[in-house]
């Protein structure tokens, strides 16, 4: 619950004098429904018993004054209550979005992101349904027995420790039993998840599934899981009901047991008419008030178990001392430094990843010369070269060593700022639902020389001939699927070569473009590096070989 936590804190101290207000509204609304109303009804139906019409009316205008009031009230509570609950929706995501991006910028962690999709939506509905649940309904109804006792305590002090103990009762069965209902939920929360996620990953690969002939399958699996799902839940939420209905049961007993002692005290004359009708009306509205917040026991179960879930997956990324405080509002302050990216050195590097066993570079000694030059990378799948460029980018620190760029150990340099020097084009080729340029200009940071470099780049003969029927003002459709595999990587390949960094990294340019548009792709390599200082390339392919300065072999 570390980021839940941090979440709360965050909200409560950013929004205090909407939340203290609000508090202060819904007691008062309370307060309004019970005692006022019901000492106005008491009196004017004992007037009526005694045929006082002026104090009838007196008790009536009395009524419509406090109704007045009631809504008035009622009308602020709820313009702090919308705003307060849609800026909670929308802030949760934001918040979590950013959380995210920034805990992974210096440590990309092993998370698979397409995990969050579902839950920070739900998570940002939950929280937005549970906070209105304490504000409509926990806050005024411990107020509401609060203010019952205190009445119940000064008129009749026993009655009063009756309500308050039998109330404590049922806070105890509350107590007791949700631990077991939590669990419960829990089940099944992972369950649903689990489930949707499988749904997203079909989408995702639904033209697999299409050109494999195993829509059935795939119909039938998941009718088997949403069944299973559907079992699971039922059985949950006749659990929970079961519990609310021993709790509703308690209720009852208390009315019946306060309603019986305030006859009998009434029948010995030990009460009067305005006091018992008063104590009745008063039970009544209790009977309402807290059966409607033991109903609303599933709703919040629902909520904390989807709060839970995501809490739970954010916890698998914070590692145990991070401080979530310092992660979302970058304490960490780097030295400046300008640096001219003329050497990179790697000195006694080891690293390993975290959760695994195997080192991928262990005491690493290697110094690299980016005067004016074109490196390859070279070595077998999954022997580390992509882990080597990503340790200089500062996407992973290195377990022990040190690595640097000038001399300068790059774990005290600001990672945006090595970013803004050395263009990483990575070997995913998936792009933005924007349009092609947007995404080629992708974090450009100079757009006058981008779209320089751009315009020459497009008089390439099969670069032109390779976009001839896209229009590159038109969106690329989620993940790119709208263009050609090739399309997209030389739109990824593009966007690095046009930015006017130093060094720019290229891994695996070559392996969705067919020879000739290969050939032209290392003409505007070579042609493009008195751009540079350096392109560092990562690559299986042989033909790429003849480009290269220096080789670095894994
Ligand atoms: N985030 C990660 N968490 C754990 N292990 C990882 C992670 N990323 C990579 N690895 C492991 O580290 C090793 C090196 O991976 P890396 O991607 O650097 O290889 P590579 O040489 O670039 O391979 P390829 O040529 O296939 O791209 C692999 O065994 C891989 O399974
Ligand atoms: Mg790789």
């Amino acid at each position: 619950m570390k980021i839940f936590t941090y979440l709360f804190e965050k909200f409560v101290s950013l929004q205090k004098w909407e939340m203290g207000s609000i508090t202060g509204l819904a007691l008062l609304l309370s307060f309004f429904y019970t005692n006022i109303s019901s000492s106005i009804i008491a009196k004017i139906i004992e007037a009526a018993q005694k045929k006082d019409e002026n104090n009838m009316y007196l008790g009536f205008r009395w009524f419509i004054y406090a109704s007045i009031a009631l809504c008035i009230v009622y009308y602020n509570y709820k313009i702090i209550q919308n705003s307060l609950l849609s800026y909670l929706t929308h802030w949760i995501k934001t918040e979590l979005f950013s959380f995210l991006l920034k805990i992974n910028n210096e440590n990309m962690s092993n998370t698979s992101f397409v995990n969050f999709i579902t839950p920070i939506s739900r998570i940002a509905h939950s929280a937005s349904v549970l906070l209105n649940d304490i504000l409509t309904n926990l806050i005024p109804t411990i107020g509401f027995l609060f203010v019952i006792f205190g009445y119940f305590f000064w008129k009749k002090w026993e009655l009063g420790i009756i309500f308050l103990l039998s109330n404590m009762v049922i806070m105890g069965y509350l107590v007791f039993i949700s631990s077991a209902m939590f669990e419960f939920k829990r089940k099944q929360e992972d369950m649903v998840v689990e489930n949707e996620r499988y749904l997203i990953d079909n989408f995702n690969n639904l033209e697999k599934i299409i050109y494999r002939g195993e829509i059935n399958y795939e119909i039938d699996e998941f009718q088997e899981r949403s069944d299973e799902c559907l079992n699971l839940t039922i059985k949950m939420m006749n659990f929970i009901t079961n519990h609310v209905f021993v709790m509703n049961s308690m209720v009852y007993i208390i009315i019946f047991a306060c309603m019986y002692y305030i006859i009998i005290l009434h029948t010995k004359k030990q009460m009067d008419t305005f006091t018992l009708i008063t104590f009745i009306t008063i039970l009544i509205m209790y009977r309402d008030n807290i059966s409607d917040t033991i109903q609303s026991i599933p709703a919040n179960i629902e909520s904390y178990g989807r709060i839970d879930l995501i809490s739970r997956e954010f916890n698998v990324m914070i590692e145990e001392n991070t401080d979530i405080h310092a992660v979302m509002s970058k304490i960490t302050e780097y030295k400046t430094h300008e640096l001219p990216f003329d050497a990179i050195e790697f000195r006694n590097v080891s690293f390993i990843y975290s959760k695994t066993t195997t080192p991928i570079l262990q005491n690493y000694n290697r110094h690299i010369d980016l005067n004016n030059k074109i490196i390859g990378i070279t070595g077998m799948s999954g022997n580390g070269k992509s882990t080597f460029v990503k340790l200089i980018m500062r996407l992973h620190d290195c377990t022990d060593g040190a690595i640097l760029i000038d001399g300068v150990d790059v774990k005290t340099i600001d990672p945006f700022y090595i970013r803004r020097h050395i263009t990483y084009v990575n070997q995913s080729s998936k792009l933005f639902d924007r349009k092609i340029t947007e995404n080629i200009l992708y974090g450009c940071k100079d757009i006058s020389k981008c779209n320089a470099n751009l315009k020459e780049i497009l008089t390439y003969p099969k670069i032109r001939e390779l976009y001839r029927n896209v229009d590159l003002d038109s969106d690329a459709g989620p993940l790119g699927e709208k263009i050609s595999g090739g399309q997209r990587q030389i739109a990824n390949i593009i966007s690095g070569l046009v930015n006017p960094t130093e060094i720019l990294v290229l891994d695996e340019p070559t392996n969705a473009l067919d020879p000739d548009l290969k050939r032209e792709l290392l003409l505007i390599l070579q042609n493009f590096r008195k751009h540079k200082k350096c392109i560092i390339i990562i690559t299986h392919d042989r033909d790429v070989n003849a480009l290269f300065d220096e080789t670095i072999e894994f």
